[in-house]
């Protein structure tokens, strides 16, 4: 499935549809080259959930947890800065990944090898219009 995000204007809209069609899957994995719009997307996502704090990409503590309107837990990982899948593992990744919360994560191409096996994998891509494609799935 793919979403387009033709500016930064209809992001929630696109946001909205992505939430439509997580259906009960809980793990994301964003690929997507530097300045694609990973985090734009995750915040835009996590605002449509009903977030309210300051959603940033999480640089210096790899993971941010946030609240949703309904109370539940979302974590969102940048792993960018890790050199090796086992640092995730060391910040206690698999217990944020088991957790039955929505994990959103940025570069996981670092954690490939401890990616669960339901991890969604969603590209975004920008195209030369400066528009953005979202494709979910393989
Ligand atoms: N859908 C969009 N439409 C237009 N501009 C966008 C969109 N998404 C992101 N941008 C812009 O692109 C820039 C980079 O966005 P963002 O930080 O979300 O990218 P990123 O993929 O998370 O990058 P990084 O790899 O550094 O984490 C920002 O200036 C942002 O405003
Ligand atoms: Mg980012």
């Amino acid at each position: 499935m793919t979403i387009q995000i033709s500016s930064l204007s209809s992001i929630h809209e696109a946001a909205r549809q992505f939430i439509d069609a997580m259906g009960d899957r809980r793990i994301f994995a964003f690929y997507g080259k530097m300045g694609a719009g990973k985090t734009t997307f995750v915040k835009a996502i996590c605002e449509e959930l009903g977030v309210t704090d300051v959603i940033n990409s999480p640089t210096f503590s790899i993971v941010n947890e946030y609240i949703d309107g309904k109370g539940r837990e979302i974590y969102h990982f940048d792993f960018y800065r890790l050199k090796r899948a086992s640092e995730a593992f060391d910040i206690g990744f698999d217990d944020y990944a088991y957790s039955g919360a929505l994990c959103l994560m940025e570069w996981p191409e670092i954690v490939e090898e401890i990616l669960p096996e339901e991890t969604v994998r969603v590209s975004i891509t920008e195209l030369e219009d400066g528009s953005r494609e979202v494709t979910i799935g393989d």
